[in-house]
């Protein structure tokens, strides 16, 4: 599937968490029907798969202490899904699942991310998965409640679990005078990603022809993958390029570099717009 970008780049300022559902208000089933489409044809890596189930949403969301911040109300959910045995299986698991959470959004669903306070083994038997198979992430799909709830916004730390750090504290490489004309607005997509407990491990190396993600922080990952949320960072910087007009691909890289998106050249998107790409 190609990538819609200028619809998901649109999501990108539009999506925000959100834990509480309104449990009354069933989910548009041309949106459901679209959302699936979605999930199974949105597969640029052979070991990430996402799907969507629409029984026992509730079932797979636990409270961080009793039902303290636990989603509520969901009528579905997605259930992102790696084979384990591929070393790039979290960055995989995280791009392809920001596709389908931007998609959700421009659905008008809304979503959250959550890696940490879930039942992946009840997950996984809703879902099926192989032996080499988990899901590492979910979220739930549906309609919020309209305003945020006391425990929704007890969970934002009252609004402040949106906020992202300045670029310059993530940037290296190549000064911002330097910088080629796309890059500003990629990181801009990039640096506005969610993240687990909002710890925005990414970085970002500019260079001539291309950005490097690596993961900038140090400390313990929670049992959720730092690379997981590099791989969301990933998705949306190449949204970002290729609405510009900048088409490029990733090379995966080694701890503590993620991945690079080197640029084509001119003669490469030349050749791939004259083959209808
Ligand atoms: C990989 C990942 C795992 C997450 N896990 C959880 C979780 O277990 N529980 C939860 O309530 N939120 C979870 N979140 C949501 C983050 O807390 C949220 O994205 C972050 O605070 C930024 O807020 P925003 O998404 O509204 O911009 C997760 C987000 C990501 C990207």
């Amino acid at each position: 599937m190609d990538i819609p970008f200028s619809r998901w780049h649109l999501s990108i300022e539009k999506r925000r968490s959100r834990r509480h559902f309104d449990p009354n208000l069933p989910i548009a089933p041309e949106a459901l029907a679209a959302l699936d489409k979605v999930c199974n044809q949105f597969t640029p890596f052979l070991h990430a798969r996402s799907r969507l189930v629409t029984e026992s949403a509730n079932s797979v969301f636990k409270g961080i202490i009793g039902s303290f911040g636990k989603v509520k109300g969901a009528q579905a959910f997605i259930a992102f899904i790696g084979n384990m045995d591929d070393p790039f299986v979290h960055e995989e698991v995280g791009y392809t699942g920001e596709g389908i959470v931007l998609e959700a959004t421009a659905l008008g669903l809304n979503t959250c991310w959550v890696g940490g306070f879930f039942r992946p083994e009840i997950a996984a038997s809703l879902v099926k998965v192989s032996k080499k198979e988990r899901v590492l992430a979910v979220t739930p799909v549906g309609y919020a409640q309209e305003s945020e709830s006391w425990g929704e916004r007890l969970m934002t730390g009252f609004g402040r679990s949106h906020s992202r750090l300045p670029l310059a504290r993530l940037v290296r490489g190549l000064p911002r005078e330097k910088w080629p004309d796309w890059v500003d607005m990629c990181l801009e997509a990039a640096r506005l990603a969610p993240s687990a407990a909002n710890r925005q491990p990414w970085g970002f190396d500019v260079q001539d022809d291309g950005i490097t993600v690596f993961v900038r922080t140090i400390g313990p990952e929670f049992n959720v993958s730092k690379r997981l949320d590099c791989g969301i960072a990933m998705l949306r910087l190449e949204v970002a390029a290729a609405d510009r007009g900048h088409r490029g691909q990733w090379e995966f890289l080694p701890p503590p570099q993620v991945a690079k998106f080197k640029i084509y050249s001119q003669s490469v998107l030349l050749a791939l717009t004259q083959c209808g790409k």
